[in-house]
C-alpha cells in the first residue's frame, strides 16, 4: 500500500513520477532500440552516466601481506581525470592520471580504509575503499571476460590482448570489470598433429609449456597489468583438460609456481579427466584435487583466485571455501543448456540460488558466464559467433539474477562486438554494486513459483534490494509484501536499473513486470522523524 505520510513525500512522488514519465519519453525518443526481429521498440535502462567522475567497484578489497598489489580504479566520466587517494598505504603508489595502484599489500594484517578521490572539470566524487590485508582474498565476487563461450579452442594470445584493450576502450573495466581469463586450449595438446599446438607438452624440467598461439605468456600477463587488469588461467588436476590439452596432474606444484611467475592472479581448476584417477565417489575424492591446489596457491607470494569448477558434485557449495576455493560452479555448463520456454540461464539460476547461504566473502556460488551480445555456440563450437537469441527483458533477467546471487561477473561474448544494449545489460553501476556489496550476502528466494521468482539480498547500508521476475509469457503484475521480505515500516523504493526513486511504501510493492523480464528496486528504510 502506497502512502505519502507528510506533503513533501508526496510532492517528491509526484515529481518522481514526472521525472519517470520524462526520463521514459526520452528513452523512447532517443535510446529506443530495434531488436533483432525488428518490431519492438526496445527500452535502455541503464542512464548514460554523468560527464562528472563517478568512482565504482567494490568498496572492500582483501589482499595478502607483502603480495604484489594491483587495483585500477574503476571510475566512469569524462577523461583526462585526476585521481588521488587519502591514506594509502605506504607500500602502495597511485599514477594519479591512470588510476592505477600498484605497489605490495603491507606487512601487517589490518584493515586500511583509503578514501579514492576523482576530479575532472566537470566535477569530483570520492568512494571508501578499504583495504583488508590478511588470509582471505576475493572479498567481493570476480569480474571480468572469459574467452571460452567466444573462442573455444580457437583462443589466441591476440583474442585475449583485444579483449583486454576492450575492457578498457568500451568502458567495461571502468564499472569494475577486472579480470582477462583464458580457459581451455592454451596448453600443448598430446597427441596432436596440429603444428600450433603440437610438441614436447613440458620442458625439460617438468614446466609446462603453452602452445604456439600464446608463445609469451609473461609478455601477454604484462600487457594486461599494463593497463591496470588482472590475468586469469586454466588448468585441469586431471592429466587432461576437458578439450583434452596437457592439464596439471602430478605437476600441480610447479604448475601453480609457473603461473604465478607468469604473472597470473587467477587459475580457474577444471575437473575433467580428473574423474578417471578419483578412486571413487566420496566426498574425499572430490575435495582432494582442490585442497591440494588451494594449499599450493595460498603459499604462493602473490594471490592468485582459485575459481573451482566441478559442475557441483559432492555439493561443493558446503566445502569449497574449506578446499581453498574462492568460487565454484554449481551446475553443468550454461552454455550447453537447452532452454524451454525459458531460455537455459533461469534454469541454472534457479539451482545455484538454492546454495544461498554458502556464499559470503572469500567463497562464491558460481552459476557461468554471461552469455549475452555476440557469443558463439557452445553446442556448435565451430559456428561462427551470433547475436544473441535473448530478448532485451531476458538479458536485463539475467544480470539481475547474477548480481542479486552474488555470483562472479564473467562475460563471455566477444569484447570487440559489443552494442549499446549489451554494455547497457553489463554496465550499470547501481546493479553490479548490488553484486559488489561489502556484506557479500546472496538474495535468498522469497517466492518460487511457474509464474514467478523473487530474490531478495541485503546490503551493507541496510536497505534491501528485491529482484521480482516474470516467468510467464504475459506481461504481469507482481506484488511483494514487507512481511515476505522481513522488512517493517516506511521503504523508499528505487527502481535500480533506471536510477531513480519511485516513491515511498508502507506495506508492500507492486509493479507490472515484462515478459520473462525483471523489476530490480532497493528498499530503503525511511528513517523515522
Ligand atoms: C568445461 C567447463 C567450461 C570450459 C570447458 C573448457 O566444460 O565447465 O567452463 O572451461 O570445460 O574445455
Amino acid at each position: 500500500m502506497r502512502m505519502f505520510p507528510n506533503r513533501r513525500e508526496g510532492m517528491m512522488a509526484a515529481r518522481n513520477r514526472l521525472g519517470l514519465i520524462f526520463a521514459m519519453f526520452l528513452m523512447l525518443a532517443g535510446a529506443a532500440c530495434v531488436n533483432a526481429i525488428g518490431q519492438q521498440a526496445t527500452e535502455m535502462r541503464t542512464p548514460k552516466p554523468p560527464d562528472a567522475p563517478r568512482i565504482h567497484g567494490p568498496k572492500i578489497y582483501g589482499a595478502r601481506p607483502g603480495h604484489p598489489f594491483l587495483y585500477r580504479i574503476p571510475c566512469t566520466g569524462i577523461r583526462p581525470i585526476r585521481f588521488s587517494a587519502k591514506h594509502l598505504p605506504a607500500t602502495l603508489k597511485l599514477d594519479r592520471q591512470t588510476g592505477i595502484i600498484t605497489g605490495e599489500a603491507p606487512e601487517a594484517h589490518g584493515e586500511y580504509v583509503v578514501k579514492l578521490e576523482a576530479a575532472n572539470s566537470h566535477g569530483k566524487d570520492s568512494r571508501t575503499f578499504k583495504i583488508v590485508v590478511g588470509d582471505t582474498i576475493g572479498l567481493t565476487p570476480q569480474m571480468g571476460w572469459n574467452d571460452w563461450y567466444t573462442f573455444y579452442n580457437r583462443v589466441t594470445a591476440k583474442d585475449v590482448r583485444s579483449a583486454a584493450d576492450a575492457m578498457i576502450s568500451s568502458g567495461m573495466a571502468d564499472f569494475g570489470y577486472q579480470y582477462v581469463d583464458i580457459d581451455d586450449c592454451w596448453a600443448r595438446k598430446p597427441g596432436s598433429q596440429d603444428p600450433e599446438l603440437k610438441g614436447p607438452v613440458r620442458d625439460a624440467d617438468g614446466n609446462i609449456l603453452p602452445n604456439a598461439r600464446f608463445a609469451d605468456m609473461s609478455g601477454l600477463v604484462k600487457y594486461i597489468h599494463s593497463l591496470g587488469l588482472k590475468a586469469g588461467i586454466y588448468s585441469s588436476p586431471g592429466p587432461l583438460t576437458c578439450a583434452r590439452y596437457e592439464g596439471s596432474y602430478q605437476h600441480e606444484a610447479a604448475d601453480a609456481r609457473r603461473f604465478s611467475q607468469w604473472g597470473f592472479d587467477l587459475l580457474k581448476y577444471d575437473w575433467c579427466s580428473y574423474g578417471r584417477i578419483a578412486k571413487d565417489k566420496t566426498l574425499p575424492s572430490f575435495q582432494a584435487p582442490y585442497r591440494k591446489m588451494g594449499s599450493i596457491l595460498e603459499g604462493l607470494n602473490r594471490d592468485v583466485v582459485l575459481n573451482m569448477c566441478q559442475y557441483g558434485m559432492g555439493d561443493v557449495w558446503q566445502w569449497g571455501r574449506q578446499a581453498g576455493g574462492n568460487s565454484w560452479r554449481t551446475t553443468g555448463d550454461l552454455g550447453v543448456v537447452k532452454g524451454n520456454v525459458l531460455p537455459g540461464f533461469y534454469s541454472i539460476g534457479f539451482s545455484n540460488a538454492e546454495h544461498s547461504k554458502y556464499a559470503g566473502p572469500g567463497g562464491w556460488n558460481d552459476p557461468d558466464y554471461i552469455l549475452i551480445g555476440t557469443v558463439g555456440n557452445a553446442r556448435d563450437m565451430n559456428a561462427p559467433a551470433r547475436h544473441t537469441q535473448l530478448t532485451p527483458e531476458e538479458q536485463y533477467s539475467y544480470m539481475s539474477m547474477w548480481s542479486l546471487m552474488a555470483a562472479p561477473l564473467f562475460y563471455s561474448g566477444d569484447m570487440t562486438a559489443l552494442d549499446a544494449l549489451t554494455r547497457n545489460v553489463l554496465c550499470n553501476a547501481e546493479v553490479v554494486d548490488i553484486d559488489q556489496d561489502s556484506l557479500g550476502k546472496q538474495g535468498r528466494i522469497v517466492r518460487k513459483t511457474d509464474e514467478e521468482f523473487i530474490l531478495a539480498k541485503p546490503l551493507a547500508d541496510g536497505s534491501l534490494a528485491v529482484g521480482l521476475f516474470n516467468l510467464t509469457t504475459a506481461p504481469r503484475s507482481i506484488t511483494v509484501n514487507w512481511r515476505d521480505l522481513g522488512v517493517t515500516g516506511r521503504q523508499t523504493v528505487r527502481d535500480v536499473w533506471r536510477q531513480h526513486d519511485l516513491g515511498v511504501y508502507a506495506t508492500d510493492y507492486s509493479t507490472q513486470v515484462p515478459v520473462h523480464g525483471v523489476e530490480l528496486v532497493r528498499l530503503i528504510p525511511k528513517k523515522r522523524l
